[in-house]
């Protein structure tokens, strides 16, 4: 049985301040981590604060980024190593904003996978599609070819913890969800590109989320398709109280 995953990417919001707040007032609120896994990824400026006022609480702190190597003269990078030795367990990688603002490329993310991986942490792994490409119908491929390419190398013990998240980024920060039917083929296709990468049974095991302007009123109706295992929200993820709403979604069932 694949656990829902529900998780938060909060981008550049927020400060180390508000941060703290935010674990305060959802404190006692998240549901059990055996029933619903949740996250929260933050900038790495606030990971070590997150980290001690999170001590008791099922809630993951996730880091939104690092970089491919362990050490060495990059400056202004994030370490993957100093993020593991911190206590950090996920990490977001290849997001469609990387892509696009940093140059990133399928093979930096591939790269940075194997660096989560060597530093014993497990990736959010996001794969992007844009509209020209849905409109000219080769998103198909597209998301294929972005997620063959992330998890190149990536062995099959590997390949069964990883977290992928299909998020269109004409649906990110638009208001505009992907419908249910196009949400739930963006994850199918994910999980046959695994089956076909790995196996029918990795697949199986392998935890798709989708995201896009995913908010508590829409969350119910995405959660239920077959292939979507749970949602990767940056707006809903701000507000304590949308983030317990979504947290909480099977209760609203
Ligand atoms: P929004 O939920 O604000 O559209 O952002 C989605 C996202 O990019 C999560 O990683």
């Amino acid at each position: 049985m694949r656990i829902p995953f529900i998780a938060g990417n909060w981008k550049m919001n927020l400060s180390v301040t508000e941060s703290v707040e935010f674990l305060d007032a959802i404190r006692g609120k998240l549901p059990n981590p055996d029933e619903v896994q949740t996250a929260i990824a933050a900038s790495p400026l606030f990971l070590e604060t997150m980290l001690r006022n999170n001590q008791g609480s099922p809630l993951i702190i996730s880091a939104e980024n690092c970089f491919y190597e362990d050490e060495g003269a990059y400056t202004g990078e994030t370490s993957p190593k100093a993020l593991a030795e911190m206590g950090i367990t996920h990490v977001i990688v290849g997001h469609s904003e990387r892509r696009k603002y940093f140059n990133e490329t399928d093979d930096v993310i591939n790269k940075k996978v194997q660096a989560v991986f060597r530093n014993h942490m497990i990736p959010i792994v996001c794969c992007d599609e844009t509209m020209g490409r849905r409109e000219s119908s080769n998103h198909i491929s597209w998301v294929v070819s972005q997620v063959t390419a992330a998890l190149k190398g990536v062995d099959i013990e590997q390949a069964r913890q990883v977290i992928i998240a299909y998020e269109p980024s004409w649906a990110i920060g638009s208001g505009k969800t992907a419908s249910t039917e196009e949400a739930e083929e963006g994850c199918y296709l994910i999980r046959q590109t695994i089956a076909d990468l790995y196996s029918d049974e990795v697949a199986n095991q392998v935890r798709v989320l989708y995201g896009g302007s995913v908010n508590d009123d829409n969350a119910n109706k995405i959660l239920a398709q077959k292939d979507i295992d749970g949602v990767l929200a940056g707006g809903a993820s701000l507000k304590p109280d949308s983030f317990v709403r979504l947290a909480n979604f099977q209760e609203n069932n």
